[in-house]
């Protein structure tokens, strides 16, 4: 085939054992959890042509805005050229939309270098004619993907996906990720309702947070702690213990936060406005014993995460107490989701 459309829609993650802090070659400094989402989706068209010039070139346009991006995705390209050498051969015109408004302060290279990743390697089937097994195209992608944002090998799969070796779990390793099979249906019922407290960029990158990883003083402890962690967090999941998960997500959070806030030089990314959620959180799920608990990703906003069987209550307590926190009374209601899924 010398010339064709794909699209893929890939859904974001929330990571509950987080990735923080890089080792060479885009690989992570611990192993990461998380689970993908099903509302928040980026939508990756790639409209491809055989160029004997072999000039990679890609036109690219976000949501309509030809030039944001466009340099990062060019730079990427190149990057997995020497893996995908066809790409040299191709002229490429992409366009990606999320689902998702800017505004919601929700990172979305997770969901978009997913997507292009799943796109490029539907391309590669086509113009070679072979189609590759489920198993070595799902991980082709998740590498690929790793490649342009860490966080994104995640989202090539849904449910419940791992990421880093860990040496109680075969299949882990650190180049992709491994999706977890049989969780049980409390875990896959979980929502995010996902409050978003403010919208603005954040003053330090993520980049540059993994980076000042590398000189935390309770580096090498964070990393033992996520790898007791995941343990926890995968016995807790097995032995379907609700408040455990959540104990363990909220560490997580906090020390994710603790990182920064220890860092040379240090930073915060908690508004008031979080820290009013965080304890309302904490106060209505005493008062109430529902089972509810928050995460936090690299920024202000909190995910509130449930079971589907205390919506009704956890989504009045939203209303009520939570709302006036969020700007523009922001709140983006998502669940575990089932990944992504090729259009054209
Ligand atoms: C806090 O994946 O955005 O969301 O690999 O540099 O693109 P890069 O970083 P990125 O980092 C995500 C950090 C996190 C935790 C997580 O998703 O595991």
């Amino acid at each position: 085939m010398n010339a064709g459309i794909i699209e893929w829609e890939c859904p974001s993650n929330i990571a509950l054992i987080k990735y923080w802090g890089k080792k060479s070659g885009q690989t992570p400094a611990n192993p990461s959890l998380s689970f993908t989402l099903s509302n928040c989706i980026s939508k990756v068209k790639v409209e491809y042509e055989y160029d004997p010039s072999g000039m990679l070139s890609p036109e690219y346009e976000f949501d309509n805005l030809p030039g944001l991006f466009k340099q990062k995705i060019t730079d990427y390209l190149l990057e997995i050229t020497p893996i995908m050498p066809f790409l040299q051969h191709l002229r490429l015109k992409i366009s990606s939309y999320n689902t998702f408004p800017h505004s919601a302060g929700i990172a979305s290279s997770a969901s978009s270098f997913g997507a292009l990743a799943l796109a490029i390697c539907s391309i590669k089937e086509e113009i070679t004619g072979s189609e590759i097994d489920q198993h070595s195209f799902f991980r082709t992608a998740s590498y690929l993907a790793r490649l342009g944002s860490g966080s994104a090998c995640r989202s090539v799969y849904g449910g419940y996906v791992m990421w880093g070796f860990h040496d109680k779990i075969p299949g882990s390793e650190d180049e992709a990720a491994l999706p977890l099979q049989e969780i049980g249906p409390p875990f896959m019922s979980l929502r995010d309702s996902i409050l978003v407290v403010s919208s603005m960029t954040k003053p330090v990158s993520s980049s540059k947070g993994h980076e000042l990883m590398k000189t935390n003083p309770f580096g090498s402890a964070r990393i033992s702690q996520a790898v007791s962690n995941m343990k926890q967090i995968l016995d807790a999941i097995r032995s379907d213990n609700l408040n455990e998960f959540f104990r363990v997500i909220e560490e997580e959070a906090l020390t994710l936060h603790a990182m920064m806030m220890t860092s040379s030089p240090g930073y915060i990314l908690l508004l008031p406005g979080t820290l009013e959620i965080l304890e309302k959180i904490r106060e209505f799920r005493s008062k109430s014993g529902l089972a509810m608990g928050f995460t936090l990703d690299a920024g202000p906003n909190v995910h509130l995460i449930y079971p589907q069987s205390v919506e009704t209550e956890i989504k009045q307590f939203i209303a009520d107490r939570l709302i006036q926190h969020c700007e523009n009374n922001l709140v983006i209601h998502d669940r575990v989701g089932t990944g992504p899924v090729r259009k054209i």
